[in-house]
């Protein structure tokens, strides 16, 4: 696949779905993903403010006058000319041809399923006609039109997009929440929100006590968060017959989703589109006689290196990928449009491009058919993160991208037979990935017993994965025996973020180690900063290990790394340091906007005191050993034993056994680690089963911070994970050590 090594680190819809929850224009970068609202929290951080708008009776107007007045105000705006002018755009979307079915279907049931075309019309136009009906039949008062998006991004762009075509600023009539960022006021009827937002809000309101109105979007996505959605607006809607739900779709499989709740009358909106010609790569071989390659990595940083044959200087090239801010990009593309119409405009997008933003000029699409695909396997507790091919779902999609004012030409890279033997559609997110964290969210949620709570899904998962969570969760100390939240899980809970992220943050806090543990966790979190150009991996490989310095650990260079950009921030030297260094300075931009965030979160849970200044939690920031250990509480139970076997060092797993060291880590080919012990950041299963960044760790570091202790079978030592470590002791030594977790334990009880 000659792609980066360290491009594996996410697939392209996890990448999709996480790093475009970090924003890089806006500054608030936080990954939106999980639940947990914070009743101790103080600070009116915008995630919680209640989703529901200021009612008439709070502001002691009467509901008349409001919707009398929001009336008056959308005919006014009406005779607006740019709304004129948006209106005749919006008549000839498809979405428009439904108007009148669909809002007859929705005071009519409560649950509808509309399905349609990329670019169709539906995020912007379907919430707009409710609200356009609700104000108009005087409704304007009680009406609270709620639409959940997979991606903060699209949350701020398509709020905007409605505000403008309303003639308003957005934050009036039409608004959006995410995490740590909002523009909302009293006025709004319309909120755009991602779906971990919806989430938290249920926390404080399971009832959504005022909402009129529930659009989930983006459902084909089959995105995790949101089929966990669907399982609680299944229970919900008994409790809220006057509550309406839509569901809307970018893929005719809506039948699946009208069954789940009992066959919910469903809405297709055809498109208007242009023929578009499919030929596969014997169609293309026949005709032109030499073979295109091309493959799957998604580009990012790269596609400037590796698409030199694309003459850049002529021809308008635009890259399409989740970070950048659609909005500034749909914008862009469409300057470079009109400048250069003698020019070939060529976009290289990731799998963002299959049904989340519209390029209406596009003729010709090139579909490769593959993408990086996550996939769980339970019984080895590995994440594979493998190409393969798309769906048959997909490979439409991308077809659909071309035909949209012209007739156009799709160019499959791979023969129809491989095509034939594509699975309809893509395995649901909730199938294909590790469950801690929404196992968490249940729990803050208060949905019940796990388990249960799971197979009410709409494919629910195998056991066995759910069984894999539950025990990592207690692991890890989050659940005790019953399944019940420890103090350290609601602590977890109330961080939207990956549990073993959460817990080395809040050990950092504790053992005045914060400094290190927010920068690895932003990289954890996000991703590595450092670089592997294939044509200069070796120079790449010193400079990175040049960070670790005598430590054997990823996590240190990347801590030192990004220890130097700072400083080099400082001293105005940030362009060579990075180059030099093979360090990305947008990847350690993000990591240090993260930063904040989640320092912002500590203190919103009590942690971090942020008045005491940014010394007070870093008395041993510069102990390394002491990071280390942080490191270890954190990634426990992410172990592996070192083995000297010969001149040679072997690693084994509790899980799967002999596993190998990433070759892009400082660890690679080291023969010789000091200490017995490596935790790791993850392991994948790509060639072989690795250990991506990974720390050299001592008996110590596991004894004070890994997982339960118990004494061994002998009387003579300790046993960890279930005796696959082993430690030999003295009992007054074991003494200690449990004094000393005692300790511990006390710290993290705090509430
Ligand atoms: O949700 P769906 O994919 O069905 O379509 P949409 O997002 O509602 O967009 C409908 C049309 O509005 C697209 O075809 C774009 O031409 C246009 N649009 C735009 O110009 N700028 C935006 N920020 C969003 C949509
Ligand atoms: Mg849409």
């Amino acid at each position: 696949h000659g792609s980066t090594q360290k491009e594996i680190r996410m697939s392209t819809d996890t990448e999709e779905r996480v790093g475009s929850l970090l924003e890089t224009s806006k500054g608030a970068n936080v990954v939106e993903k999980s639940i947990g609202a914070s009743s101790r929290s103080t600070k009116s951080s915008s995630s919680l403010v209640t989703l529901k708008p200021v009612s008439a009776a709070e502001n002691n107007i009467p509901k008349e006058k409001i919707s009398a007045e929001l009336k008056l105000n959308e005919e006014k705006m009406k005779e607006n000319g740019s709304v004129k002018a948006m209106r005749a755009f919006r008549e000839k979307l498809p979405a428009f041809k439904v108007r009148s079915e669909f809002l007859k279907a929705v005071a009519g049931n409560q649950v509808l399923v509309v399905s349609g075309e990329t670019g169709c019309g539906k995020t912007t136009q379907l919430p707009q006609f409710i609200l356009e009906e609700e104000i108009s039949l005087l409704h304007g008062a009680d009406c609270s039109i709620i639409c959940t998006q997979p991606r903060r991004i699209s949350a701020i762009s398509v709020a905007a997009r409605i505000a403008s075509e309303r003639g308003e600023n957005i934050g009036e009539t039409v608004g959006y929440q995410i995490r740590l960022e909002a523009k909302r006021s009293g006025q709004t009827r319309l909120l755009f929100c991602t779906t971990g937002v919806l989430l938290r809000q249920l926390v404080q309101d399971p009832n959504l006590t005022g909402v009129s109105h529930l659009l989930v979007d983006e459902i084909h996505e089959r995105g995790m968060y949101e089929d966990f959605l669907l399982i609680i607006l299944k229970d919900l809607l008994p409790r809220r017959p006057d509550l309406r739900l839509i569901l809307m779709s970018a893929t005719i499989n809506a039948e699946l989703f009208s069954q789940y709740f009992g066959n919910a009358p469903t809405i297709h909106i055809p498109g208007l589109t242009f023929p578009v010609t499919e030929l596969f790569l014997e169609d293309v071989l026949e005709k032109t006689r030499y073979v295109v390659t091309a493959d799957s990595d998604s580009f990012q940083g790269s596609s400037r290196r590796r698409n030199r044959q694309v003459d850049s200087r002529k021809d308008p090239l635009t890259e399409l990928f989740e970070d950048v801010d659609i909005d500034s990009q749909y914008k862009s593309y469409s300057i470079n449009t009109r400048k250069s119409l003698e020019a070939w405009k060529i976009v290289l997008a990731t799998n963002i491009a299959e049904s989340s933003i519209t390029i209406d000029d596009v003729v010709y699409v090139i579909d490769c058919g593959k993408a990086k695909e996550t996939s769980y396997d339970a019984l080895n507790k590995l994440a594979c993160l493998l190409p393969t091919w798309i769906s048959k779902a997909s490979a439409h999609q991308r077809r659909g991208r071309a035909g949209r004012v012209q007739p156009g030409v799709c160019y499959r890279l791979y023969p129809r037979m491989i095509y034939d033997a594509m699975p309809q559609y893509q395995l649901p997110e909730i199938l294909r990935t590790p469950l801690q964290e929404l196992c968490l969210n249940i729990k803050s949620l208060q949905l019940g017993g796990i388990g249960s709570f799971l197979a009410k899904a709409l494919q629910p998962p195998d056991p066995l994965s759910v069984q894999n969570a539950i025990e990592l969760l207690k692991t890890i100390g989050a659940l005790d025996d019953n399944e019940e939240l420890t103090p350290l899980g609601k602590h977890l809970c109330t961080l939207p973020l990956e549990p073993h992220i959460g817990k080395m943050l809040l050990m950092g806090s504790i053992f005045q180690c914060l400094n290190p543990a927010l920068t690895i966790a932003a990289a954890l979190a996000y991703r590595d900063p450092f670089v592997l150009p294939i044509n200069r991996k070796e120079e790449a490989d010193v400079a990175k290990r040049s960070f670790a310095g005598d430590y054997c650990s990823d996590h240190i260079a990347l801590l030192k790394a990004f220890d130097g950009w700072k400083e080099a921030k400082r001293n105005r030297t940030e362009r060579s340091f990075c180059w030099e260094n093979f360090l990305s300075p947008m990847t350690l931009q993000m990591m240090d906007d993260m930063r904040k965030q989640f320092l912002d979160l500590l203190s919103d849970i009590g942690f971090v005191d942020k008045s005491k200044g940014p010394n007070a939690y870093n008395q041993y920031s510069d102990d390394l050993e002491m990071v280390c250990a942080i490191l270890c509480a954190g990634l426990y139970p992410n172990v592996v034993q070192c083995k000297r076997r010969g001149k040679r060092t072997a690693f084994y797993t509790k899980e799967v056994g002999k596993v190998d060291i990433h070759p892009a880590s400082v660890n690679a080919g080291v023969h010789h680690f000091p200490l017995p012990y490596l935790v790791y950041s993850d392991k994948v299963k790509t060639s072989s089963i690795y250990i991506r960044d990974s720390t050299n760790i001592s008996d110590y570091a596991l004894l004070l911070f890994g997982g339960n202790l118990l004494p061994s079978k002998s009387g003579e030592g300790i046993e960890m994970l279930g005796g696959y470590l082993y430690f030999s002791a003295s009992k007054s030594v074991l003494e200690l050590i449990k004094k000393l977790r005692g300790e511990l334990d006390k710290l993290l009880n705090w509430k």
